[in-house]
């Protein structure tokens, strides 16, 4: 599973990149609003940062907006990865960047057909919104198992781009599902490497080791 971080924070990115754990990033309006910034300013920093994809969102909503968003969009760098909402223009557009060979992420997905439409119409990534189905009572994650066994069985090309991610449970449950890629926010990314036995055993190693220097 490949590690994206789901944010426009340009420093948090820095932080993480240096460990060499992430892969790419995905961002969204609310995010790149969160970041105090606009699109055209983070963007081009993010793609320097990281190796992989990364998602910039298109605003328009029919398909000739968003074909000429995706166009510009991706003369910001080679690793931009277009997001096109799943709707039915949001399809065309894939249909039409995915032949002039952009790649796209297809967000918005909460059920398996629309993840299947979006896979035929030739997206690069789906992106499964986990979190957002929790709340409204739905297993998000159970959502993403199933998604991964579709796409197994149709032996579709696209990735799965497991996102809206809140916890350790969500990214441990789809590592477990065989998800392509997580997609998931810096508190939770910065959880992740935190264990209590990890820090008693360093802490015992330490002591042992000033005792041993004693005798
Ligand atoms: C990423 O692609 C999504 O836009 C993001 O994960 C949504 O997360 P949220 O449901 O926590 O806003």
């Amino acid at each position: 599973m490949k590690i994206f971080m789901d944010t426009a924070n340009v420093e948090e990115i820095k932080e993480f990149a240096d460990q060499g754990i992430v892969y790419g990033v995905t961002t969204n309006p609310s995010l790149i609003a969160k970041s105090g910034r606009t699109q055209a300013e983070v963007i081009p920093e993010i793609c320097k940062l990281v190796p992989g994809p990364v998602s910039a969102e298109v605003i328009s909503q029919d398909c000739e907006g968003m074909v000429r968003e995706a166009r510009e969009l991706v003369r910001i760098a080679d690793n931009v990865v277009v997001k096109i909402p799943c709707i039915p223009e949001g399809l065309k557009a894939i249909k039409i960047l995915s032949a002039e060979g952009i790649r796209t992420n297809c967000t918005l997905i909460f059920s398996l057909g629309q993840a299947m439409l979006a896979a035929r119409a030739g997206a690069t990534y789906v992106s499964p919104f986990i979190g957002r189905l929790d709340d409204i009572g739905e297993d998000g994650c159970a959502f993403v198992e199933n998604l991964v066994r579709v796409f197994r069985t149709y032996g579709l090309p696209t990735q799965i781009i497991a996102a809206s991610i809140r916890s350790q449970e969500h990214v441990d449950r789809v590592m477990l599902a065989g998800v392509d890629i997580a997609t998931i926010p810096t508190k939770v990314l910065a959880g992740l490497v935190h264990h209590d036995l990890t820090d008693k055993g360093l802490a015992k190693f330490m002591e042992d080791y000033r005792n041993s220097l004693k005798k």
